[in-house]
């Protein structure tokens, strides 16, 4: 490892609540997540990304705090999490935590003080207005799910704003004892272990909100400090950008100035290049990722993007044309029940591939070759499916499927009491899909992708270096790109569809053995000139050009 440690990481997203039960009642916890963290040392991510752990009415899966100095009773204690931070900082794991502070639950003590009385210090700390504003039904992120962003609070006699459910009140972050509660939250995180922080819906936190004012103007001074913040408390923490914005905006999430220095966050979720993903995969074209490629605005240098195929929310394909959404939503969530929010798609990725072996790894060799730091979501890794009998986002929030017993190892609770069922039927089952048997199994999906992270680690130039696409004529279904870095180059091949093919090419700049560090099966070893490349069909075949002895 050479360069800064999350160009170089594999980050693996978390919801402890559905991980591991460790006390039988029902719901994961952090002594739970404590017992797998030789799982996961050994599947080899290096940073794991929390959903929300703190005290919260969860009506929105923990995005709704009550408490930002706190773990939920049900997920554990604060010595629980120092000892999460200890044992998998041991282990090379480094934390990185939700931050969600666009808005609080209406539950917060913060919120019931401002609510009750006008002259509570936290009035202000809440953004109201006594009029009713024009744009009270606009600008909604649920749509379906909310229908306001504007609600008549009846203990306040005054309209309050929440982009997103009327029980999440928006923080007012104009209000500097706002800026300074929050800073104190980072640092006290920071202070018991933490890395670094994902932050939850960044654009909404920077927006200042004024009624019928759309949009309101952006602060960015605020990831400034936060930045600035951080680094001085613990030079290693970073800031991970939840930003599904225009490309042309994204650059200055990262910097204040034009071409200046990282000086904002560290690394950006590449939600543009997720939908491109997503198209190419539904189409069975490369084209839509060789457009993605060439027009992914530059960060400022060492800032980087966070890849993705999955999350925890929906596939969103808000920033595809209505011709390109309705190609994915064909391709991949064909039942009005699999989509959500009227953009986007609420399974997980092996079944939207139709369990299809072949497809998942070619989908997840492609994500991993992209510029970027990878983000896989738990149960992924062993091809866990959706359960669509449950409300909305929740279909991919399931328990973690450990073995295949009744309550797939992730409890010993009786099934009547799980948080959320474990899938029992189906080709997604917990009796087919489990981390047990995948263990056993060298040829398994989860063995498969504890080879495609050992190699990816083996490639920094993949996290580090400059991606371009080769530039020659080549079938309408391959991806072929490269990265250079002085740590060394590489070249990545991608068959996006069933037909096999046969790849000429000769006359690009290779090194002097180019040899092969990850494939779908067997080929020949590649001829010194790249001429003649099989590919088969769904095929990928990652080459190593060049590796400098240096690093
Ligand atoms: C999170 C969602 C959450 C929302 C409100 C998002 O961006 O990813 O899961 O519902 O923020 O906090």
């Amino acid at each position: 490892m050479s360069e800064r440690w999350y160009k170089e990481a594999v980050i693996y997203c978390i919801e402890v609540d559905t991980y591991q039960d460790s006390n039988g009642d029902g719901c994961g916890d952090l002594p739970g997540l404590i017992s797998r963290l030789d799982y996961l040392a050994r599947l080899g991510v290096t940073c794991l990304w929390l959903n929300p752990i703190h005290p919260s009415p969860k009506r929105d899966g923990g995005y709704d705090i009550s408490d930002y100095y706190g773990v939920h009773p049900q997920l554990g204690t604060l010595g629980d999490f120092v000892e999460l931070a200890t044992q998998a900082r041991s282990r090379g794991i480094r934390l990185v935590l939700d931050l969600v502070v666009n808005h609080t639950s209406d539950q917060h003590p913060w919120f019931q003080s401002a609510r009750s009385d006008p002259n509570s210090p936290y009035r202000d700390f809440y953004v109201w207005t006594e009029d009713e504003p024009p744009d009270r039904r606009q600008g909604m992120v649920f749509p379906g799910e909310q229908t306001e962003t504007w609600t008549m609070d009846d203990a306040a006699k005054l309209w309050y704003y929440h982009r997103f459910y009327e029980f999440q009140p928006d923080l007012n972050w104009s209000n500097p004892a706002v800026r300074a509660e929050i800073k104190k939250v980072m640092g006290f995180w920071l202070q018991l272990g933490a890395s670094g922080f994902r932050i939850d819906a960044a654009p909404f936190v920077i927006e200042q909100t004024t009624p019928g004012v759309n949009p309101g103007p952006m602060d960015f001074t605020i990831l400034d400090d936060w930045r600035q913040d951080i680094q001085w408390r613990n030079g290693e923490a970073v800031l991970l950008c939840e930003a599904n914005v225009a490309p042309e905006d994204l650059p200055k999430y990262c910097a204040a100035a034009l071409d200046g220095p990282n000086d904002r966050a560290h690394l950006m979720f590449a939600f543009g290049l997720n939908a491109k993903l997503w198209l190419a995969l539904a189409r069975c074209e490369a084209e839509p990722l060789v457009e993605a490629l060439g027009s992914m605005p530059k960060l400022a240098a060492m800032a980087q993007w966070a890849t993705f195929l999955r999350n925890h929310d929906e596939l969103d394909l808000s920033k595809l044309t209505d011709e390109q959404r309705s190609d994915v939503m064909a391709a991949f969530a064909p039942k009005q029940d699999m989509r959500i929010y009227g953009r986007g798609i609420r399974r997980r990725l092996a079944s939207m591939m139709n369990g299809d072996r072949a497809r998942i790894e070619l989908a997840y060799a492609l994500q991993f070759s992209m510029p970027g730091t990878p983000v896989l979501r738990y149960g992924e890794e062993i091809g866990m499916g959706e359960q669509l009998a449950l409300p909305g986002r929740l279909s991919v929030r399931t328990p973690m499927q450990w073995d295949d017993s009744r309550a797939a190892g992730f409890s010993t609770a009786p099934v009547a009491e799980l948080i959320r069922p474990v899938s029992t039927r189906g080709a997604y089952s917990a009796k087919r899909v489990n981390v047990e048997a995948q263990q056993l199994d060298r040829q398994s999906l989860l063995r498969w992708f504890e080879e495609l992270i050992r190699v990816l680690r083996e490639c920094p130039e993949i996290g580090v270096g400059e991606v371009s696409v080769i530039d020659r004529p080549l079938p309408r279904s391959v991806l072929a790109h490269r990265f250079d870095a002085p740590e060394g180059a590489i070249l990545l091949l991608h068959n996006l569809a069933a037909t096999p093919v046969t790849l000429d090419l000769s006359g690009i700049d290779t090194g002097k053995r180019p040899h092969e560090v990850l494939a779908d099966g067997r080929y020949e070893p590649p001829a010194k000139n790249l001429a003649h490349l099989e590919l088969n069909g769904w095929g990928y075949r990652w080459i190593r050009l060049r590796r400098s002895s240096k690093v």
